[in-house]
């Protein structure tokens, strides 16, 4: 699917370019395309107050949610010499959303590029059914 990613490289780099990142200057833009072909993107904004600072994954996530939509596949894009992998707290995010099949690309501006899926990036992950679980339990401890 090259012209899907194509234009999920495009749309991150847009977001890139409006991410709010003047503490850290690590611009970060995220495109997920969605379970309806549409593209939703994020960038990270930052925060004279850090802890408060948002990436640009879960941003993106975000907006996808506001749409009702489902993650098909994700692209992150940054200004490095490495791809970079979603946070810990992305990933935590992304996985209530996105099945574990979902792939995951990192991209640089220099065309370096690494892949790998929901599922590799939160192994045995937490999520809502074991809530569930212990919501059906009837003891209250
Ligand atoms: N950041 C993201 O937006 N996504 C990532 O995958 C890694 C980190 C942001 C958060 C913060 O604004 C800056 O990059 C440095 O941590």
């Amino acid at each position: 699917m090259v012209r899907t990613w194509a234009k999920l490289w495009r749309e991150a780099e847009k977001a890139r370019r409006r991410a709010h990142a003047p503490y850290s200057r690590f611009f970060v833009g995220a495109a997920i395309e969605c379970d309806d072909g549409s593209v939703i993107s994020g960038c990270n904004v930052e925060n004279a107050s850090y802890g408060l600072t948002v990436c640009a994954e879960r941003n993106a996530v975000g907006a996808m949610v506001r749409q009702g939509l489902k993650p098909v596949r994700v692209a992150i894009v940054v200004d490095h010499s490495r791809p970079v992998p979603p946070c810990g707290m992305c990933r935590q995010v992304l996985a209530e959303f996105a099945a574990p099949g979902v792939e995951v690309r990192s991209r640089t501006l220099d065309g370096k590029e690494l892949s790998t899926t929901v599922g590799e990036l939160l192994p045995w992950a937490f999520g809502g059914g074991f809530l569930d679980a212990a919501k059906r339990r009837k003891r209250r401890r």
